[in-house]
């Protein structure tokens, strides 16, 4: 593959970086461009995305596009989206766009990549109608989640089933240990999602939830304990008697469009679900159909390129305001981070400029009031994204117009900035300005529009990895720690800590000694 600092386009951009970084002023820039707002704002199916005042201008974003083009965007696309591998070091295709096409468009479909959801929809639709089930209790770490955890939050005011649900994903028994005290096992049931059916945290919960429910004297636990896997026979071995099929071309980041999105399914019903489910696929058009000139998803993806790569800009922000956004910032996290935190290309060479930016942030306006000095007056400078949504789903309107005021304030005081007046503190209250931030508006938060949020975010991701040349769908950073961790339990029992280092082995100690 051509690297793409090889790109003649790349040198363009890398001069043009120079000035964007340092002396481009967003203030100079909306006074001398009448047409910026108009020219850096797209809309696509259910978003409206303001990237006006971000630190580029036409000019970067046409050689952005054409990285785009020069980096073979347009095949990796079509590759994603007609299954062949995009996958490298797994030898995989990456179909969860393929997946929800399919639920969305052939509904009675048969074929392999359907199944587990088609099945996982009959069984979400029992639950629902089963009145002794109070309580579900959805175990599952990362992928298999972070997806149903937030998508249940966010469609909260959709909710038509009365059974609770409740998310455990944390490997400190703490978080089980709270649930287990509000439910009873006859009204109780684990549906313990794993794609792989090896993943400790998971495991060990599934095994604690079979634990307590036989000492709570729980019986049948066929019928209290679902699994969802691609790895059926290991769940059986556990016991298991239900178990939902996961497709293997389906990453764990991907997944909630999968059998793991079984609590959404449970929480608004089939047809909430599969609303869901349109959203994304109205998103997936507009990537697959628009030119990159007036792609969402694409315009996005370079965005991230130019702040991380040319601009260096380590971290982006996501505020989202609003309630039932509140753990975006984490599954952004793990969408973007496990992505395209990478620093080798896809065929294993070592790429030598910044890849993804780490993303963070909590839900505004609570982080006003925590890390928004730091963003205001800090020394460093980080892009935010504001995610605002105009019309609420609740009935206490009269919050909407300050809390959107407050979105659209703080985008506009990080552009504009202040100088301190007469009786004011200068320096202590002078605020430098010209940092940059994304408005992405939308007009309400329903199950489609919160489809198709989640898909421009998975495009965006594969755009940018696409032109860093990384492999977007593998996650060999997080194998490492696994296995020293059991190394450690080992050497935990056996009191042995030849070769380790003297941190490591202090630790222990400290640890033995309790
Ligand atoms: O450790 C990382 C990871 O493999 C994620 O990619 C995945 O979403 C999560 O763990 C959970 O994996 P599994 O569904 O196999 O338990």
């Amino acid at each position: 593959m051509t690297e793409p600092n090889q790109l003649p386009v790349w040198r363009v951009l890398a001069r043009q970086a120079d000035y964007y970084g340092s002396e481009f002023d967003l203030r100079t820039a909306f006074s001398d461009q009448p047409q910026r707002f108009g020219q850096l704002s797209l809309r696509a199916p259910f978003v409206f995305a303001d990237l006006s005042k971000q630190l580029w201008d036409v000019s970067v974003l046409a050689g952005l596009l054409e990285l785009a083009r020069t980096s073979g965007l347009s095949e990796r696309q079509k590759a994603l989206l007609t299954g062949q591998i995009v996958n490298d070091t797994e030898r995989r295709p990456a179909q969860h766009v393929q997946l929800r096409r399919a639920v969305v468009c052939a509904p009675q479909s048969c074929e392999p990549l359907c199944r587990g959801v088609n099945h996982m929809l009959q069984q979400a639709e029992q639950i629902r109608r089963d009145s002794n089930i109070h309580d579900i209790v959805h175990i599952g770490i990362g992928g298999s989640g972070l997806g149903p955890e937030l998508a249940v939050q966010a469609l909260q005011p959709f909710k038509t089933s009365t059974q609770r649900l409740h998310f455990v994903s944390n490997l400190d028994g703490q978080e089980l240990h709270e649930v287990l005290q509000h439910v009873r096992p006859a009204h109780t049931l684990f549906v313990v999602a794993s794609k792989s059916w090896s993943t400790a945290e998971t495991l060990c919960n599934a095994r604690s939830a079979l634990q307590w429910f036989q000492q709570q004297g729980g019986a049948d636990i066929g019928q209290h304990f679902l699994a969802i896997t691609a790895r059926a026979e290991r769940a059986h071995a556990m016991g298991f008697a239900q178990v939902l099929d996961l497709p293997e071309g389906v990453g764990g980041r991907f997944s909630l469009w999968s059998a793991i999105g079984l609590p959404i399914a449970v929480a608004l019903g089939e047809e909430g679900f599969r609303q869901m489910l349109q959203g994304a696929v109205a998103m997936d058009r507009h990537f697959e159909c628009e030119p990159l000139s007036g792609n969402l998803p694409v315009w996005l993806g370079l965005l991230d390129v130019w702040n991380s790569t040319f601009l260096h800009m380590a971290s982006r922000c996501v505020v989202p305001y609003h309630h039932g956004l509140r753990r975006l910032p984490a599954y952004l996290q793990q969408l973007e981070m496990e992505s395209n935190g990478k620093r080798v290309h896809r065929d294993g060479s070592p790429v030598n400029y910044s890849t993804s930016a780490s993303v963070w942030g909590e839900p505004g306006t609570n982080g006003q009031h925590a890390f928004f000095q730091w963003l205001h007056q800090g020394t460093g400078r980080v892009p935010v994204e504001f995610i605002a949504v105009k019309r609420p789903a609740h009935s206490l309107t009269e919050h909407q117009v300050p809390l959107l005021t407050n979105a659209f304030a703080q985008a506009q005081a990080l552009m504009q900035g202040a100088t301190a007046v007469e009786g004011q503190i200068p320096g202590h209250q002078d605020f430098p300005g010209n940092r940059p931030s994304s408005f992405l508006l939308l007009n309400d938060l329903s199950s489609a529009s919160f489809g198709a949020l989640l898909a421009l975010q998975e495009h965006r991701a594969f755009v940018a990895g696409t032109v860093w040349g990384v492999n977007s769908f593998d996650q060999w950073g997080v194998e490492l720690g696994k296995t020293l961790a059991k190394d450690l339990q080992q050497c935990l029992v056996s009191g042995k800590t030849d070769g380790l280092d003297a941190s490591t082995a202090g630790l222990l100690a400290l640890l033995r000694a309790a």
